[in-house]
């Protein structure tokens, strides 16, 4: 046999080998979350590298980026590098139904992380923050800062694919809408909400009418562009001191931006959620109102336990369930806590949750 085929043929034998020991490796967790392209998920990321150094397993953490064929890559290639558990934030809920599917057929447990994948059976464990406790709120605290009646309320929601979006709404609907009842509030940018403001529970159909007309898809610049939309049709007198439910911090501060390039604005009190570090600064510098802190150190501690269970032949802790329109999904939902200017320093700061060197202006 000639020297090179010999060659050839050893090349080819090692590249089996690697490729083989490479689809066995000893990959424990994959992890897969939606984009990188928001200060949220790479605080999950930072996070999950912190607690993974400690864990003592192994895991591999991909990004998604706003796409669920991207997302569907991401999970086969860590079925194919040997994933024991599939910890998933999926960029749409039902689009990753497939993703599920296939994790489980080839016998992975299956994670749903922060966002939960609907319409499928094949979802073990949902680890999660209260979402409807986080829409609750972030409507709470608009109520508590309106006084009289006649307030302008401008509603904004998140993504329609991302089943966070009807919690965070529900919430904030079950404290807004007796304060649209008695005239506290005025909505002023859905007839789809005004409409249904005489009922106190919206079904997920009704909710999917007033999400379609004020979402922001979770996008910046979505979001901005329509606030400005909305600011362009209010007459002066839907103005003045106004009240705005943006869904989380990204959305909050282009929200704001908007508002607050507009001369008829006299004021706004404006939510959010996520304790971003460019949001907080926000509320540091008073051009945001408040966040919703989701201690993604406690959602990351969750998952790896819940993990950590399946891994051992266990199952993880269960209070709570939820339904994604199959099964209920077992959970374990962590409370939320509501920061302003008041409480910035003491709750992230203090705590040891940001560094002090990340902002200026802190008292
Ligand atoms: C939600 C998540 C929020 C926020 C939002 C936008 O599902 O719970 O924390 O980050 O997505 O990505």
């Amino acid at each position: 046999m000639k020297k090179s085929l010999l060659w050839i043929l050893v090349l080819i034998f090692v590249s089996t080998i690697v490729s083989f020991s490479l689809a066995q490796s000893n990959l424990d967790v994959g992890i897969v979350l939606p984009t990188k392209d928001e200060p949220r998920w790479i605080q999950d990321e930072t996070r999950f590298n912190d607690a993974l150094k400690t864990a003592g397993y192994s895991a591999e953490i991909l990004f998604s980026q706003g796409s669920s064929a991207k997302e569907k890559e991401n999970v086969e290639a860590l079925i194919t590098k040997g994933a024991k558990v599939l910890i998933i934030c999926p960029h749409d809920g039902t689009a990753a139904a497939a993703s599920a599917d296939e994790a489980r057929a080839a016998g992975i447990k299956v994670i749903s992380y922060d966002r939960l994948i609907r319409a499928t059976e094949a979802v073990d464990y949902y680890v999660t923050f209260d979402s409807i406790a986080v829409g609750e709120a972030q409507a709470q605290y608009l109520v508590d800062k309106a006084t009289g009646t006649g307030n302008p309320l401008y509603l904004y929601a998140g993504a329609a694919t991302d089943n966070n979006a009807f919690l965070f709404f529900e919430g904030a609907w079950n404290v807004l809408q007796p304060k649209i009842a008695d005239s506290t509030f005025i909505i002023k940018n859905s007839s789809e909400a005004v409409a249904l403001q005489g009922k106190s529970t919206l079904i997920r159909d009704e909710m999917g009418k007033i999400i379609g007309q004020v979402t922001t898809n979770w996008d910046f610049t979505v979001a901005k562009n329509l606030a400005e939309a909305n600011l362009t049709i209010a007459p002066a007198a839907d103005k003045g001191n106004v009240f705005i439910l943006a869904p989380n911090d990204g959305t909050s501060r282009a929200i704001a931006d908007a508002f607050a390039d507009d001369n008829d604005v006299k004021s706004y009190v404006v939510s959010g959620q996520d304790a971003e570090i460019p949001s907080v600064q926000y509320i540091i510098d008073g051009k945001q109102s408040m966040t919703v802190l989701k201690d993604v150190r406690t959602l990351v501690s969750d998952a790896i336990a819940a993990a950590v269970a399946y891994l051992n032949g266990k199952t993880p802790e269960q209070t709570n369930s939820y339904n994604n329109g199959k099964i209920e999904v077992p959970a374990k939902p962590s409370v939320v806590v509501t920061v302003d200017q008041s409480n910035v320093k003491a709750a992230l700061i203090d705590s040891g949750y940001y560094d002090a060197s990340e902002f200026t202006g802190l008292q």
